[in-house]
């Protein structure tokens, strides 16, 4: 392969730059040309595709966004939007891609793949953690330490003013950011997508905390939880235990999306784009570079679309044994 193009796609995260550079670099090293797509998909139809050099990457490991820009592209979706995309690759003499996203990036990839045999290896670039082959995505760390900071200072309002706090934190499939977020802030509970938690058992953990003297609660809820978003379920809560309850409802958004990686974003990224990289040059296609178990490896795109990546639900238990 004498030259290969990099992308990011979907959600942007923290730390996708490191992972952009790491992959930049690497061409270099190896001697292979390097060209940047803008804006995803959406990019490749447009032909927003410029050459890079080490240059192009120098003072960005630290930059949280993505300097490629990023897209959910509608069109790739279309049998049209895929043809102009590979007639943009055939002009720009592209023979392979590192695809920086999540599912619907890789869902992209492999339907490219079946009708052009662009061969494609990605690196997991989303805060929500929720894909099967890598222990931690590019973006998660720093999204839940943004969360965390937000929890905390939450937690001093709700103390002084004996409030009950309904914190929303993204993850519409998937309720990692609140798990690890709702832990560290010593959340009294944790509502996630994966498992219903019936408003009636939020009901009896806020009553009994009330019989213990316990007079504010801070309940962390994933966007995409089955009981509703946290406006949803503070509404519902609110019919149960009556008007006179002091509750507030916080939506963190898209603040988890940005801001500067952590170092373990940084390292993670850099890791995984490397690996992305001279997975391809080695004739990997199809995969996605992950780590598990601190060791890097190759996981077919499909197992990655496919397979679940299921929550521990012993954290849960564990947050509300730590909160009595
Ligand atoms: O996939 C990452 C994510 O941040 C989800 O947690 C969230 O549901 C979604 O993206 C929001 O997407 P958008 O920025 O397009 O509204």
């Amino acid at each position: 392969m004498k030259r290969l193009a990099v992308f990011t796609s979907g959600g942007d995260a923290p730390g996708m730059n490191a992972c952009i550079r790491a992959v930049v670099r690497g061409a270099v090293y190896h001697g292979v040309e390097v060209f940047g797509i803008r804006r995803g998909y959406n990019g490749m139809i447009n032909g927003d595709i410029f050459p890079m050099t080490s240059h192009s990457v120098s003072n960005i490991v630290q930059r949280g966004g993505t300097i490629l820009k990023s897209a959910r592209s509608k069109e790739f979706m279309t049998p049209e939007g895929r043809k102009k995309a590979h007639d943009q690759l055939l002009k720009h003499g592209i023979e392979g891609l590192v695809a920086i996203g999540g599912n619907g990036t890789f869902t992209g990839a492999l339907k490219f793949f079946e009708e052009y045999q662009i061969p494609t290896v990605g690196a997991p670039g989303t805060i929500d953690n929720d894909l099967y082959g890598t222990d931690y995505t590019i973006g998660f760390d720093t999204a839940v330490n943004t969360a965390l900071e937000a929890i905390d200072k939450i937690r001093d309002t709700a103390d002084s003013h004996d409030r009950i706090f309904f914190i929303e934190v993204m993850g519409r499939d998937s309720g990692y950011i609140a798990i690890q977020s709702g832990i560290a802030g010593g959340a009294e509970m944790v509502m996630v997508p994966e498992v219903l938690t019936p408003i009636s058992e939020v009901v009896e953990t806020l009553k009994q905390g009330w019989s213990r003297s316990k007079s504010s609660s801070i309940i962390v809820v994933a966007e995409g939880d089955e009981e509703g978003n946290a406006a949803e379920v503070a509404e519902k809560i609110r019919t149960q235990v009556g008007v006179d309850v002091d509750m507030r409802v916080t939506t963190l958004g898209h603040i988890q999306r940005g801001g500067i990686p952590t170092a373990y974003d940084r390292i993670l990224a850099s890791r995984l784009g490397l690996g992305a990289l001279e997975g391809l040059l080695n004739g990997e296609k199809n995969v996605m570079a992950g780590v598990v178990n601190n060791e890097l490896l190759y996981t077919p795109f499909i197992d990655t679309i496919k397979l679940p990546k299921p929550i521990n639900e012993d954290l849960l238990r564990m947050v509300r044994i730590l909160s009595v």
